[in-house]
């Protein structure tokens, strides 16, 4: 009976849990204050989620959470009469006066009530992600949460992941929640990396063998692409994207604030495309096999042709992907188009001439100006990599830089606005250590130190007073060497942790050694709840170990 009482008392502990401190926030908060009042709000499952009916799914989503991570359910009421007001719960509401930063949140607690208010929808999403990071992950049946003050809003207005489906594909499941890693660090948007040289991953009705042909593979590279002599496994490999599952993912992020970018990357980086349509290519009596190995800049011929055949297929594929994506912005790619396919295809040479396009150059900006301003017809902007800004594009379109800060620096001059991607430090497929017995992974050296101190404003834009060209960051995750969501989780984790500082909080609020200790009292309790990997050794491997 003793046993039984003792027993008893330590459930009743075990189930009392405690919250976070504000100051474990990821990423660092712009105004954190402590009131004076020391009595906390004690969270219970007899109180409500009081919302305004715009934001029921958002409601929900905050319900679900606190669900998966206490096991505490909270009922939801809308708020339709202000007498509401008094009741103890957790109120969601709008922030008045309404000119206030894009996305800013202010979440206050109080012994009474705890309330999240938002600027507008991601607004919403950042508080609720702060009040999630707040509530302790275990199995409680109240907890207490001490009064806070914070008011947050973010540094770039564009903070993006990339994920890469062409190289391996990965399961909606999974897509999901690569959107919740996303949401959880306040990031806004996902660029869905659809098409490539070796799978075309989109459903598409006008071309349907660019899915029966292009979205499979015969097999797929063994080891890294510059071991000789290459090796295969000898399996066929592929998949896409049914329209159905795109629409599911665009409203799962949607109910999360995440705007999905989608990506078709021409004018180059298309053999999928014409596996399936050899028409299209510069060489149209040739059988062209979905590629099998990677880096194909320049060794194998994967561009489309310039013909009335080829711009009526970009007209028809965009056609299909707007009717998909709501984003404003969409991806043409425009990346490592080699102009060499081009130079040797007497009728590519023709088209120019009749074109009045004076060289390949001329050509590539020929077919972005096409697609963008096709896209610009039916209401969206065009973003593509830095190649875009190889010719004379207009300004209108988007550069993702993913080079140094060279490109960024022309694109932002010519009066590009800029999302800076730079391969070094923002390519998660580059290794993250010097360790030789280090997880396959392209050369080059980004660890998490590099990622979090990276300012995505380089100086020479600040001198020229050009830093409101730079909207914002991303950081790119090429899947060639990432066969599995593990791997891809080990990849990104804890660099994505370091990156969703980098973009939301100023450069005055950073802290590295700080962010350390975050990354274990917030992230990686995370990354286990989640049931995630990561890279164990992040501190470890800093700049010191830079190779001189
Ligand atoms: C790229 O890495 N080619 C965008």
């Amino acid at each position: 009976m003793k046993r039984l009482f003792i027993t008893a008392i330590i459930l009743c502990i075990c189930l009392f849990g405690m919250a976070q401190n504000a100051n474990s926030i990821i990423p660092k908060p712009a105004f954190i204050s402590y009131p004076h009042s020391p009595e906390p709000f004690v969270l219970n499952s007899n109180q409500p989620i009081f919302y305004e009916a715009t934001y029921e799914l958002q409601a929900q989503y905050l319900q679900e959470n606190i669900a998966k991570q206490t096991g505490i359910v909270l009922s939801l009421k809308k708020r339709i009469d202000l007498n509401n007001e008094s009741a103890v719960g957790i109120y969601l509401v709008p922030i008045k006066p309404f000119n206030q930063p894009a996305e800013k949140y202010e979440l206050n607690v109080n012994r009474q009530n705890i309330a999240i208010q938002y600027h507008d929808l991601r607004g919403l999403i950042n508080g609720i992600q702060s009040f999630l990071q707040l509530m302790p992950i275990g199995q409680f049946n109240v907890v207490k949460i001490s009064p806070i003050h914070i008011e947050d809003y973010p540094r770039f207005p564009y903070r993006g992941m990339h994920l890469d489906v062409v190289r391996h594909i990965f399961p909606v499941s999974y897509i999901k929640k690569y959107i919740d890693y996303l949401a959880f660090h306040k990031f806004n948007t996902f660029h869905w990396h659809l098409t490539d040289d070796q799978g075309w991953r989109i459903e598409m009705n006008a071309y349907p063998k660019l899915n029966t042909i292009g979205s499979y593979r015969n097999e797929t590279l063994i080891g890294h692409f510059k071991e000789s002599p290459a090796q295969y496994d000898g399996t066929r490999y592929g998949g896409f994207y049914t329209k159905a599952e795109i629409n599911e993912i665009v409203q799962y992020a949607a109910i999360r604030a995440i705007t999905v970018i989608p990506e078709i990357d021409i004018p180059g980086h298309s053999r999928a495309a014409i596996a399936a349509y050899p028409e299209l290519s510069t060489k149209p009596d040739t059988i062209w096999n979905v590629a099998t190995t990677w880096g194909m800049y320049n060794r194998q011929n994967n561009v489309l042709a310039p013909k009335p055949a080829t711009f009526k297929f970009l007209e028809k594929v965009f056609d299909e992907v707007v009717a998909l994506f709501p984003s404003p912005y969409i991806h043409v790619g425009g990346d490592e188009c080699s102009k060499i396919w081009w130079k040797q295809d007497p009728a590519t040479q023709v088209f120019m001439k009749q074109k009045g396009l004076k060289n390949e150059t001329a050509l590539q900006t020929y077919f972005i100006e096409f697609i963008a301003n096709h896209l610009k017809s039916k209401g969206k902007q065009t973003i593509g990599w830095h190649e875009i800004n190889e010719g004379d594009l207009d300004t209108s379109t988007i550069v993702m830089n993913w080079g140094t800060e060279k490109q960024a620096i022309e694109a932002a001059s010519k009066g590009f606005n800029v999302i800076n991607t730079p391969g070094k430090p923002f390519y998660f497929d580059h290794y993250q250590s010097l360790d030789p017995k280090d997880s396959l992974a392209i050369h080059g050296y980004n660890p998490l130190e590099a990622v979090y101190n990276y300012n995505p404003i380089p100086a020479a834009i600040i001198q020229k007073g050009l830093s409101n060209k730079i909207i914002g960051g991303q950081a790119n995750v090429w899947t060639e060497y990432m066969g599995n969501e593990k791997k891809v989780d080990y990849m990104i984790f804890p660099r994505m942790t370091a990156l969703s500082e980098t973009l939301w909080s100023i450069p005055e609020k950073k802290n590295y050694v700080d962010f350390l200790k975050r990354i274990e009292q917030t992230a990686i309790p995370r990354y286990l709840f989640w049931n995630s990997s990561w890279f164990k050794d992040y501190a470890k491997w800093d700049l010191s170990k830079l190779p001189k």
